[in-house]
């Protein structure tokens, strides 16, 4: 097959470098790709603007057997609709479903109607309303913008002057655009986070392994909220009557009530959630892999990965099932110093190749660029450092020693990544 993925992130090099391990796939193309991702398959030059009709007419041209979209946005203004209208096939959701990521308002109303457990909200357009409701609670809560925001439009309102400030900076100042037309004010949960993902062909929906991303820039989820600096897999906090809980609650009343709404979902449906006291309740649906979850989770699926997503665009994934080598995975982001505020870039990174040659490491480059003969940093979250381990301590141990092979000019990273497993050993 002729693999064409879409995305230049951590995520997509992972998928890349997962489908170039395939024995059905003879050719990769990634636009936009990354210099990691340029050394497994073929980085195009393609506009991504303009409705996609370049990117398609590459795609026919090519002969491209399968498109796997990476990331939200795309999905979000319609990629998948783009490649469906031209008879290609593609992995991932159309527009009218990916608005359950594209839209907290739309995700929070269908949980409502469907008695998905999440946590209690109210939307509002209006910031004298939002402000007169959160003085009314006088409680700690989290205010959002409803559309994308690359992961920084969720606000924690620990006091009310805090949420004010966020309810301001999101309807009135528009620190977040369009994405900040309205406003969401959520109860606070309390428990510990985890991602959940299965792969969906509309009806049946096929759980991954677990993992547990570290969203806040610091060690001790201090600082501010990212993209996320850290993941792991398994993740403990997810047993296996969590998992049953979580597919008969929350992933077939979402995935089936996407149907009876005319917005099929095909593809990855990733669930962040909270597990509370009361149960896992749901944070936030994305419509596409987590990263850096992709990184733990890709480098421990033992099966096929191409398979998987032909079903789910073909309607068999009944058929299908998954294994997972018993190790566990950790992955370290090295992120730009300041990250994910202010940060500089083109800083020359050396040792990737030290750390890649350690036996079970396996670095993933996002926001990379080469210059000449040299790979730079090109965005916040620059790499993914993951490392396999017989358990989480020692694929702690093994993705720092990666982590120290590798630097750059105010290399950022946590030294605590997956620290809630082992406290709770
Ligand atoms: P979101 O963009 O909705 O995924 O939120 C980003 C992060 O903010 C989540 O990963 C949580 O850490 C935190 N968060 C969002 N909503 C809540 C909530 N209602 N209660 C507690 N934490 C939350
Ligand atoms: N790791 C969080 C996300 O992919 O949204």
């Amino acid at each position: 097959m002729k693999i064409l993925v879409i995305g230049m992130g951590g995520r997509e090099h992972a998928i890349v470098w997962k489908i170039a391990q395939s024995p059905l796939v003879e050719l990769i193309y990634c636009v936009p790709g990354n210099p990691g991702i340029s050394d497994i398959a073929e980085c195009p030059h393609i506009s991504l603007e303009d409705d996609f009709s370049h990117l398609a007419d590459f795609a026919e041209t090519r002969q491209i057997d399968l498109a796997i979209v990476g990331p939200e946005a795309h999905l979000a203004n319609g990629l998948v609709n783009v490649f469906q209208a031209r008879g290609l096939r593609v992995f991932g959701p159309t527009q009218q479903a990916a608005i359950i990521e594209a839209s907290k308002d739309f995700a929070k109303n269908l949980m409502i109607k469907n008695s998905i457990p999440t946590a209690d909200h109210q939307t509002f357009v209006d910031a004298d309303a939002a402000i007169s409701y959160v003085k009314s609670l006088n409680q700690p809560v989290f205010v959002k913008a409803d559309g994308l925001a690359a992961g920084k439009g969720a606000i924690p309102g620990r006091t009310v002057e805090e949420a004010v400030t966020a309810i301001n900076r999101i309807l009135v100042h528009g620190d977040f655009g369009i994405a900040g037309s309205k406003v969401i004010i959520e109860e606070l949960m309390v428990g510990e986070e985890a991602s959940f993902t299965v792969l969906t062909d509309g009806d049946y929906c096929l759980p991954l392994a677990t993992a547990q991303d570290h969203k806040m820039s610091h060690d001790g989820d201090q600082g501010e909220n990212t993209g996320g600096m850290g993941a792991y897999s398994p993740t403990p906090v997810i047993t296996k009557s969590i998992e049953q809980e979580i597919m008969e609650t929350i992933v077939y009343p979402t995935i089936h009530s996407m149907k009876t709404e005319g917005r099929e979902f095909k593809g990855v449906l990733y669930v962040g959630l909270m597990i509370t006291k009361t149960g896992p309740k749901v944070v936030e649906f994305n419509v596409r892999l987590g990263d850096p979850e992709t990184q733990v989770l890709l480098p421990r699926l033992a099966s096929d990965l191409v398979p998987l997503l032909n079903a789910c665009v073909d309607g068999n994934l009944n058929l299908c099932m998954t294994e997972w080598k018993p190790e566990t995975a950790v992955c370290t982001i090295m992120a730009s110093g300041g990250y994910p505020s202010n940060y500089e870039t083109g800083k020359v990174i050396r040792g990737i190749d030290d750390a890649d040659a350690l036996n079970d490491v396996v670095v993933f480059q996002a926001g990379t660029k080469r210059i000449n003969d040299k790979i730079v940093t090109d965005g916040g979250r620059v790499l993914g450092v993951t490392a396999l381990g017989i358990d989480v301590k020692s694929s702690i141990d093994l993705s720092y020693q990666g982590v120290e092979k590798i630097n750059f000019d105010r290399a950022h990273y946590r030294r605590d990544i997956g620290y809630h497993a082992i406290n709770r050993k």
